[in-house]
């Protein structure tokens, strides 16, 4: 393990104004966005999109420090034949892959998940770095309901986080650790702060008890926010508090920095909350973003699958990394959107 090299890449990973495109989408999941927008799911399509995004060098070069890949687009080339991880390369951010291989039914936890994919990962991450990965993304998944999460499914994704994460950095390759708590449910915001706070403390005893090296890694965990189906929705500023509270309570200041996941939050929304975060805090780590729906949903749409509106979805997509570089500093202001509407 080279340590300097591992907080090099997650100091880049979270420098000043940056934050990361979460454009890892499991063919399954992209073919649901495709499905919204009338896009039939080809490896063809799902290139030429992601080839979209990665060239529009507004974005890229201004306010993108990385780009989470998926098993599919790692290996695949733009339409001129460059592969995609030269165009991120090109752009100045930094390439990582999505190595997790999904969440699958816990035994005896009806409802719950484990994420799996620890089996012969030593070996995929020594392939993704030879395609040009610098690090890692692992997702875990917890829901909040009635009598769940249960100590089994938090604890048996902890440790797999932490198996995963130790892996990485014996690769050299900077882990994401994700421990995503759900907002589907109708819950409200102090029941996802209790169980956020409960998950994180898990996380933090197991990455310590693997031996993960706190520098050279990233986390990337949900806000603490009601669920969308609860019958009141908390303001920005509590938002931005609790989950403040929560982090400073759990996350230890060797973490150089929190990449937040936007979770189903609107674009907007997500992009305020994590203004007010970083207008109100004295944290010890940089907080950014690390969205896939909050900074895709609107370039998507435009795009529509037509060639035509390349350039337009582009615009929208540097439009929305913009207002997340600029709430990355504090320094977002609702008038912008609306101007730019
Ligand atoms: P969302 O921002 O759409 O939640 O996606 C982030 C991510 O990478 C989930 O694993």
């Amino acid at each position: 393990m080279n340590l300097d090299h591992l907080t090099q890449t997650a100091a880049a990973m979270v420098r000043p104004g940056k934050g990361i495109l979460a454009a890892d989408e499991s063919s399954g999941t992209i073919k649901k966005r495709f499905d919204a927008i009338g896009v039939e799911s080809t490896p063809d399509n799902r290139r030429d999109y992601r080839e979209l995004l990665f060239r529009s060098s507004d974005a890229m070069k201004s306010y993108i420090s990385g780009v989470i890949l998926y098993d599919e687009t790692i290996r695949q080339a733009a339409n001129d034949g460059t592969p995609l991880v030269k165009l991120i390369e090109q752009a100045g951010a930094i390439p990582g892959i999505k190595v997790d291989l999904g969440a699958k039914p816990l035994p005896f936890c009806p409802g719950e998940t484990i994420t799996e994919g620890l089996d012969g990962l030593r070996e995929r991450l020594k392939e993704y770095a030879g395609l040009g990965a610098r690090f890692a993304k692992w997702r875990a998944v917890i829901d909040v309901g009635e009598g769940v999460p249960s100590w089994t499914a938090v604890r048996a994704n902890a440790h797999a986080l932490a198996r995963y994460a130790a892996l990485c950095q014996e690769q050299d390759v900077v882990p994401i650790v994700e421990p995503e708590v759900l907002m589907d449910g109708a819950h409200d915001i102090d029941r996802c702060a209790t169980v956020t706070e409960f998950v994180l403390k898990t996380v933090f005893q197991e990455l310590y008890e693997q031996r993960v090296v706190l520098e050279g890694m990233v986390l990337k965990p949900n806000m603490v926010i009601a669920g969308k189906k609860a019958p009141v929705q908390a303001p920005v500023e509590e938002v931005a508090e609790k989950t403040l509270m929560v982090l400073r309570r759990c996350v230890p200041a060797a973490v150089p920095g929190i990449a937040f996941l936007s979770g189903g939050q609107s674009d907007q929304e997500a992009t305020a909350h994590l203004d007010a975060m970083n207008r109100t805090s004295r944290a010890p780590w940089r907080l950014t973003f690390s969205y896939g729906r909050a900074l895709q949903a609107a370039p998507q749409k435009v795009w529509s699958g037509s060639a035509e509106n390349v350039e337009a979805a582009q615009r929208a997509f540097s439009h929305r990394a913009r207002m997340n570089s600029l709430a990355a500093a504090g320094q977002w202001r609702r008038e912008l959107e609306e101007m730019a509407a």
